[in-house]
């Protein structure tokens, strides 16, 4: 076999398995559809931060191909906190809107904190709002947030074992790092947060079983930071001094080390829009009960 090819068994295809997952999402959404019920997502941009303006246009396109209704508000960067607040207090109750989303980071005039608390807990489909966070720490059912329940079903996807393993995560963001913790502790992992302040990471990511990578710094992980056989989770989406999107881990250099990785793109990203999908479309559910 080339060395190729043995490669690309290590890859976890992020695009493959979330096109596995919205076939079903696909077949709930019809369901609903024949109850006269049509999911509906209302994502708000604030500002023109072009990184944003890409993630959002990707998740309309992909409500779009499964039938779910999405409304685009956009607003001017200048929207003080209080026409924010208002327009979400109006978003909250309207009938054809299951999800709401705010983007992130919003411009800095605005307290994040009290954004995410005025939306609908029951409308919450990033899984941000603060008693979504206290329900997923205590297990209980809620919204988890999309792009670390994406990590999750890439690993069950993927055969990967997690009881007793070691997870080191680098990064402790409240939309990844921290919520990834505790979803791989509840599976049983030994779980290590590392982070800027951490002083010998290679140390640290060097004990790692499953290693999940999200700083946003490109190509920072090396094989020096690696241990044989371990599985990596690339959260990064970064452009590399060619222009290429890249992740957080040099791919190339880790790569003859590793058992399995995601690949940037085409690994983590997928999975997160697949993950807001299926949020939308478990909170329109709630509409038949
Ligand atoms: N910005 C980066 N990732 C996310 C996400 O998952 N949700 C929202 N609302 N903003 C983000």
């Amino acid at each position: 076999m080339s060395s190729k090819l043995i490669n690309s068994s290590k890859l976890i295809n992020g695009k493959e398995i979330g096109n596995a997952i919205r076939t079903s999402i696909q077949a709930e959404v019809n369901a609903l559809q024949e109850q006269g019920i049509t999911p509906g997502l209302a994502v708000i941009l604030v500002g023109e931060d072009p990184a944003s303006q890409k993630y959002v246009s990707n998740k309309q396109k992909s409500c779009a191909k499964l039938g779910i209704y999405s409304e685009l508000i956009k607003l001017p960067a200048e929207t003080t906190e209080q026409d924010l607040l208002a327009q979400i207090e109006k978003l909250n109750g309207e009938e054809a809107i299951d999800g709401i989303l705010v983007q992130l980071p919003l411009p800095k005039h605005i307290n994040e904190d009290a954004v995410i608390a005025a939306i609908a807990p029951e409308k919450d489909v990033d899984g941000f709002h603060p008693i979504s966070v206290g329900k997923m720490i205590l297990g209980q059912e809620t919204f988890l947030p999309c792009t670390p329940h994406g990590v999750m079903k890439m690993l069950e996807y993927s055969n990967v074992d997690i009881r007793g393993k070691h997870a080191v995560i680098v990064g402790r963001s409240h939309i990844v790092g921290v919520p990834m913790g505790q979803l791989l502790l509840q599976k049983d992992a030994t779980v290590t947060y590392a982070h800027s302040k951490t002083p010998d990471l290679a140390a640290i990511t060097k004990q790692a079983d499953i290693l999940v990578v999200a700083t946003g710094r490109a190509k920072m992980i090396k094989k020096e930071h690696v241990k044989e056989g371990a599985v990596i989770i690339d959260v990064g989406i970064n452009v590399d001094e060619n222009g290429k999107l890249c992740g957080d881990v040099d791919f190339d250099d880790v790569l003859d080390t590793v058992s399995q990785i995601t690949p940037v793109p085409g690994g983590v990203g997928p999975m997160t829009i697949t993950m807001l999908l299926e949020n939308t479309v478990q909170s329109a559910k709630q509409k038949l009960s």
